[in-house]
């Protein structure tokens, strides 16, 4: 089985921390709740899950007489599992093996820890572990990297991406898309730990390709006017795996599902930007009905 990942590269522009953020502002118009709670969407059971990651969002609505999720505060201790503050008898769901193919591991409970972390909640734990700065901001307003191990997952704020001078051929995902100083941010890069993340380059599993041009700008892409155009809505990036057949499509969305719980983030009002260096075919209907 061919097991590709693909990883979000997130381009936004706020704060780095995802779980603790300061509380929205709870001064609104009388009959308006104090929190659109529309935007979070997801099934009605995982919001006390939900709740538990954004205790801001929770603390809203336990003074909003207009939250709908009221009945869901006393269930905050429920947890996906991949969470510091997760107690296990508390997770969403754990393995449970009842045997053990020697081949593969000797215990039972290696079996269920493997299982967890390859093929579960676990796989985003060890994910957030890794998460490390590489390029690190001295201002609010200053850009930022941040990945995992082997760059297999990033968040970066205030990108800049200079696409003036790219050249597409046929490749899907082009290693060397970027030079120097047409990818970057104004922040303090740690380009010795960046260029040592290059042991999974390869186009599905990592962003290392993209990322290893990654430049410290000197001037501030935003303030200094130096973009035509400014993306503000929050941005995954995704290299989708082949679209030959169902599975390797579920396997997208399987990562963005991934990608959403590592960013702590499920809004739908989101760009998301197919990573795709080919060049642009234009598909014709033929006489005899063959596209071409
Ligand atoms: C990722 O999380 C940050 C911090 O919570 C948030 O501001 C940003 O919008 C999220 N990114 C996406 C693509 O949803």
């Amino acid at each position: 089985m061919l097991m590709l990942f693909v990883f979000g590269v997130l381009l936004h522009e706020v704060s780095l921390s995802g779980q603790n953020e300061a509380p929205p502002n709870t001064h609104s118009i009388p009959g308006e709740p104090l929190y659109n709670y529309a935007s979070i969407r997801l099934p009605e059971e995982h919001i006390p899950f939900f709740l538990h990651n954004n205790r801001h969002i929770a603390t809203v609505c336990r003074k909003d007489s207009l939250c709908p999720y009221k009945k869901h505060l006393e269930k905050l201790k429920y947890c996906w599992g991949y969470e510091k503050s997760c107690k296990p008898e508390f997770r969403f769901g754990y393995p449970v093996c009842s045997y053990v193919d020697m081949g593969w591991t000797d215990t039972l409970e290696s079996a269920e820890d493997i299982f967890w972390k390859q093929a579960d909640f676990g796989y985003a734990r060890e994910r957030l572990e890794e998460m490390h700065v590489l390029c690190q901001p001295k201002e609010t307003s200053d850009s930022s990297l941040v990945c995992s191990r082997y760059l297999q997952y990033c968040r970066a704020t205030n990108l800049y991406l200079d696409l003036r001078n790219i050249k597409r051929n046929h490749d899907r995902f082009k290693e060397d898309f970027f030079q120097s100083g047409e990818i970057g941010g104004h922040c303090k890069l740690d380009i010795r730990t960046l260029t040592s993340e290059g042991q999974r380059k390869s186009p599905l599993q990592s962003w290392f390709a993209e990322l290893q041009s990654y430049t410290q700008l000197n001037f501030r892409p935003i303030e200094d006017a130096k973009c035509d155009i400014v993306i503000e809505k929050p941005t995954y990036f995704m290299k989708l795996d082949a679209g030959v057949n169902m599975y390797h499509h579920f396997c997208d969305f399987i990562n963005l599902y991934i990608t959403q719980h590592v960013n702590n983030s499920f809004s739908t009002d989101v760009y998301i930007v197919m990573w795709d260096t080919s060049r642009v075919y234009l598909y014709q209907q033929t006489e005899n009905g063959l596209i071409q």
